[in-house]
């Protein structure tokens, strides 16, 4: 079954808490957090703070998406605020293995992400250290924006390489996905879909989440 991680980037930021449970009653799989500095992306949006704030309140794991400059440095500050899994950029600057090595060390699951501009041999390396792969389908930074077919063959490639690798990896997109793209991406191979703008605008984002979990190859 494919697993729904709704975006927080698209809920009504005046009533966060509000809105995680709205996404935990819809049978959400992850919950999906950006946090973006203004550096590694133009936009910004939230820090620990908020993800401490918001961990009491939902069982949910909480797949934290960090597009930020040297991740490294905020990754104990995730991990105290209570994200399970974190998430970091193989083109921010700082060294990625020593990120993930950190993320593994505080007990929790790292993740890698690669831009639509990155092939994923960048990411071949980094395959049997982290837990998820997260390819983006859109140029991080703003929900709302254009799923990027041309990505899709990254997807199949991740899904050859962890097959063939036999790896437990899960293959996250994250950018412009809605009922076709995202079907799109599962029977390319992903087993995440992430999602902001499509499931918070959804007229009941249960049933959108009930459709998209049977989304898959099987
Ligand atoms: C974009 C973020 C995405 C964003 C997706 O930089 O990483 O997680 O919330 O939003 P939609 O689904 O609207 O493309
Ligand atoms: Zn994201």
């Amino acid at each position: 079954m494919t697993k729904v991680s709704p975006s927080m980037l698209s809920a009504d930021f005046s009533k966060l808490g509000e809105e995680l449970k709205r996404v935990e009653n819809a049978g959400a799989d992850w919950v999906h957090i950006d946090v973006m500095d203004g550096m590694f992306v133009p936009n910004i949006t939230i820090g620990p703070s908020v993800v401490k704030a918001l961990r009491p309140l939902s069982k949910l794991p909480f797949d934290v998406h960090l597009m930020i400059e040297d991740p490294i440095r905020y990754v104990e500050e995730f991990s105290k605020a209570g994200a399970d899994m974190i998430t970091v950029h193989i083109e921010s600057k700082g060294n990625t293995m020593r990120a993930i090595e950190k993320i593994r060390s505080l007990g929790r699951s790292p993740g890698i992400s690669i831009n639509p501009g990155t092939p994923f041999s960048k990411a071949r390396k980094y395959m049997d250290k982290v837990d998820l792969i997260l390819i983006m389908t859109v140029q991080p930074g703003f929900g709302g924006q254009a799923f990027r077919e041309e990505c899709v063959p990254k997807i199949t490639q991740a899904r050859r390489y962890i097959d063939d690798n036999g790896l437990g990896v899960e293959i996250v997109i994250d950018g412009g996905i809605n009922r076709e793209t995202g079907k799109i991406c599962a029977d390319a191979g992903a087993t995440v879909l992430a999602a902001g703008s499509s499931l918070f605008s959804a007229e009941d984002m249960r049933s959108e989440i009930t459709l998209w979990r049977s989304f898959g190859r099987e």
